[in-house]
């Protein structure tokens, strides 16, 4: 199938330089694999420096690319401001910041302690917030011409969901500051974005959000009208798009990637889906018979 492949043309991304925050597992990590296939140099950061320099390794014999890995933990705007550092350091500019580092995990909310619920809206809101408002203003200060942040939420930034109230409440919040910053700091150049991924394996939220044989009970492709879940590629493919100068036009925008699901769930007669398609020429006779009636 096309959406496994590779979608931007070569080296459209040649001479930019990224910051992928949680650019060492996960998604974070497969979007940064594809920009730097597409000729970007990337700099990944999280708290964890031996996953990130094993990652900067694989990622660097793969590709022929530069990956930079710096420890940075983003609750900490002191970490966040050496990180930029030494991204121009290294590079001498930063092009664009992808906010994809997070926490979360499942949980009745009044099972959480006080700790518990700040700890996720620190590393989600306040996280995503650190470095925004660090590379925002390097970007301003410097009259960059042209800048660029994705921030990485979830459909329930808008729906919410029970049982990971930090995390829905914390992207909520970054949604929000998405679209607010992209009407302030249009006049310096500097776009702002988010994709709404749905189901992406991958062992950091699976291990948290379907431990044990939940995984096998909650199948997440049965969910999504499409049944099935996302190939990384196809987020890679959204991502190095909002990055890049093609969607230059694109500003303030929220782009679901979710095979439907958040709709499947929000469609007050959706669930006759359940209905057999030869139940269908009876149901309208009861209904036309109604009118006549
Ligand atoms: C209740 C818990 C808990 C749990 C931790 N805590 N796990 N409470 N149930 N399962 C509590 C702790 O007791 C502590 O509170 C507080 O939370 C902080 O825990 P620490 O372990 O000290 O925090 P820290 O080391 O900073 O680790 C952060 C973490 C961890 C979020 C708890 O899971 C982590 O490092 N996550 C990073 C990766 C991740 O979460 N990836 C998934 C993203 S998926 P007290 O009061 O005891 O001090 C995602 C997908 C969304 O966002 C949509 C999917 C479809
Ligand atoms: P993941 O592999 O667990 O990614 C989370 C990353 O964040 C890790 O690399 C982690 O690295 C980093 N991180 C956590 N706390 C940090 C901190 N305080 N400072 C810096 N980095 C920190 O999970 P994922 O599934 O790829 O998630 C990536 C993004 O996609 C997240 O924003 C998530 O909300 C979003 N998302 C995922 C899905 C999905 O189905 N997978 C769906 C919707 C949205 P360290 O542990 O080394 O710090």
């Amino acid at each position: 199938m096309q959406y496994q492949n590779a979608m931007l043309k070569e080296g459209c991304l040649k001479d930019h330089v990224f910051v992928v925050t949680g650019g060492g597992s996960g998604l974070g990590k497969a979007m940064t694999t594809y920009f730097l296939e597409l000729g970007a140099a990337v700099v990944i950061s999280s708290r964890n420096i031996e996953k990130l320099e094993r990652t900067a390794k694989e990622l660097e014999e793969k590709t022929q690319g530069t990956v930079l890995p710096v420890q940075c933990d983003v609750r900490n705007y002191d970490q966040v401001e050496q990180m930029l550092a030494k991204t121009l350091e290294k590079f001498g500019k930063v092009d664009g910041l992808l906010n994809n580092a997070a926490g979360n995990f499942i949980s009745p909310t009044e099972r959480l302690s006080a700790n518990a619920f700040d700890t996720i809206i620190d590393i989600v809101l306040k996280g995503s917030k650190n470095c925004t408002l660090a590379f925002g203003k390097h970007w301003i200060n410097q009259k960059q011409e042209k800048a660029t942040v994705l921030n990485i939420v979830t459909t329930y930034a808008w729906t919410g969901s029970a049982y990971v109230v930090p995390s829905a409440t914390a992207k909520a919040g970054v949604l929000a500051m998405t679209r607010s910053l992209a009407v302030e700091w249009a006049k310096y150049g500097i776009r702002t974005n988010a994709i709404a991924p749905g189901p992406f394996p991958t062992k950091g939220a699976w291990d948290r959000l379907l431990p044990g044989d939940l995984k096998e009970k909650f199948d997440m492709s049965k969910k999504v009208p499409l049944k099935r879940v996302g190939e990384h590629q196809e987020l890679a493919n959204l991502a190095a798009y909002l990055m890049s100068d093609y969607s230059a036009y694109i500003n303030g925008e929220v782009i679901t990637i979710d095979g439907g699901e958040w709709l499947q769930g929000a469609g007050q007669f959706n669930l006759l889906d359940q209905i057999p398609e030869e139940m269908w020429d009876m149901l309208e006779a009861m209904i036309r018979a109604k009118k006549r009636g």
